[in-house]
């Protein structure tokens, strides 16, 4: 099945099984926005809680907090959003569709690089066994041309993405020939700045009002308390600190579901380390997150980490390497993880006018800590865990059975559990059961329907355990546990049940 079909069937499931709903649907949706459903909401209560676990519980030197949304407004002034957080807008005149320059550009790269891979596979296909394929790039003349214009592409685009200068970047989408995909012009307009805060006002009169911005990211809520928590927990550096919480961007292209939306959560840490240690940390967290992604059960063949190239570092990063997923729709970034030096502290330093300095005892001075940051999307992990766990399952060809079953870690499954009684006779027995278990997980009850099509309905939200009550459970107070990955079916006591699915909980 094409990937495309791929993703349109996750994201139907996602409508059709209460994860994900477009947000004010019945008003026929407000665009690159959604709400969780039912089951969306514990998938993402999970991950965050998970990541909360691991992050804040798990590390002794790193504490949460809950930041306000609003913020003073020379908080953005200072971190540079203000002037810096803007992406290069484009429209066609033909189709009067924007577009975001760089994208565009960016586009017209992977199409060089493209064509390499395709003369790469054709060769390989030729050869066989004994291809070359080192030797084939470096002499093959289709390949070495598509490599010369891609890398000079590459280096004026970064030259003038650095520079933000527009002009350029207008230029490089002429000179390529780029042409809009709908209309197939290139009727361009000038390429604009556009920064991506929402913002509005704060205050009851007209006159009193000032501007005030819905936060682009939860980083500065953390760097703005930096001396709050410092002096509160007497933290020395190395030391972080976490919190989960919303985010607004006017983005140009959102889109791909929940992978770009416009309001979204993110999960972040600044980790607040001496200066000369920052690399030593950047590469700890490097792979503490991508070791999570796995212990969650994400395939590891899904996922790259991909190192920014110097020209393609933000202007305060020292280092910066993106965790990145292959979705359906190809690799999109789902945890950044960067060095962004001194830079924050030492900007609210100078506009706060507070020392926001650290005296390290040790070492007898005084110093602005370094800062590594893992930055995580919890709607884009949720969408790379639904998109890993996704399976169409066919268990009898002849007989033309299939299942979709979700093969969520058991951690991060909506429902840990669903009680089944076999026959509404049992009710009483069945419900004592959901009772105990529920208040331990989250559990699910259900009696309506044949018991196959109730497992269905189990594995397609990626229940993991299914319980079923039968007329034998009243005689040996054991029930039967079958298994939704494997489609196995234990006999289990019921005194047993709440530590079987325990111990599988675990990560
Ligand atoms: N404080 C750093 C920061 O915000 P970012 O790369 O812009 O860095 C971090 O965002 C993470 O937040 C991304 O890796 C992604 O998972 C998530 N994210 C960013 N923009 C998003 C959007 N429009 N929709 C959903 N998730 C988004």
């Amino acid at each position: 099945m094409a990937q495309e079909d791929v993703f349109k069937k996750i994201v139907s499931h996602c409508k059709e099984y209460g994860f994900v709903f477009p947000s004010s649907d019945i008003y026929d949706g407000l665009a690159a926005v959604y709400d969780y459903g039912q089951n969306g909401v514990e998938l993402k209560n999970n991950i965050k809680e998970y990541w909360w676990k691991s992050m804040v519980l798990l590390h002794e030197n790193i504490v949460g907090i809950d930041s306000a949304i609003f913020m003073h407004p020379t908080i953005w002034k200072a971190s540079g959003h203000v002037d810096a957080f803007n992406d290069p807008l484009i429209d066609n005149r033909d189709s009067k569709k924007r577009y975001r320059a760089d994208v565009l550009i960016e586009d017209q790269i992977a199409k060089y690089e493209e064509k390499i891979n395709k003369e790469v596979e054709k060769a390989r296909k030729k050869f066989g066994e004994a291809f070359d394929e080192a030797k084939f790039r470096e002499t093959n003349p289709r390949v070495l041309d598509n490599q010369k214009k891609r890398d000079a592409l590459h280096e004026r685009y970064s030259e003038a993405m650095n520079a933000m200068d527009l002009n350029e970047l207008k230029q490089i989408i002429l000179d390529e020939g780029i042409v809009d995909p709908i209309s197939g012009t290139k009727n361009w307009t000038d390429v604009r700045q556009f920064n991506l805060m929402f913002s509005t006002e704060m205050g009851s009169t007209a006159d009193s009002a000032s501007k005030i911005y819905l936060r682009p990211e939860t980083a500065q809520g953390i760097f703005v308390n930096f001396q709050n928590i410092q002096r509160t927990t007497r933290k020395k550096v190395p030391f972080g600190v976490c919190q989960v919480g919303k985010s607004f961007r006017n983005e140009i292209t959102p889109g791909n579901f929940i992978f770009r939306i416009r309001e979204f959560e993110q999960m972040e840490c600044e980790f607040f380390c001496k200066p000369d240690t920052d690399l030593e940390w950047f590469d700890y967290w490097r792979s503490y997150c991508h070791n999570w992604l796995l212990n969650l059960g994400i395939h590891d063949d899904n996922l790259r980490l991909r190192d920014h190239a110097k020209e393609e570092l933000s202007f305060y990063s020292k280092a910066t390497t993106d965790i990145e997923y292959l979705f359906p729709f190809g690799w999109g970034e789902l945890w950044g993880i960067a060095d962004r030096t001194d830079y924050d502290l030492t900007r609210h330093q100078e506009h706060s006018g507070k020392d926001l300095s650290y005296f390290d005892q040790e070492e007898n001075r005084k110093y602005i800590p370094y800062v590594i940051e893992p930055s995580l999307g919890a709607d884009r992990v949720a969408l790379a865990f639904l998109c890993d766990a996704y399976d169409e399952e066919v268990i009898d060809e002849a007989k033309n059975d299939k299942r979709i079953v979700l093969r969520l870690h058991p951690a991060l499954a909506p429902m840990k559990a669903a009680v089944l009684p076999l026959s509404k006779k049992l009710s009483e027995e069945a419900g004592n059961i959901y009772a105990e278990l529920s208040k331990h997980f989250s559990v699910d009850y259900d009696d309506a329907g044949s018991i196959g099509k109730r497992y269905r309905r189990q594995d397609e939200i990626g229940t993991p355990f299914s319980i079923t009550y039968d007329f034998d459970s009243k005689e040996d107070g054991c029930v039967t546990v079958r298994d939704r990955d494997t489609m196995e079916q234990t006999r289990i006591p019921v005194s047993g049940l709440v530590k079987y699915i325990e111990e599988r909980l675990e990560f």
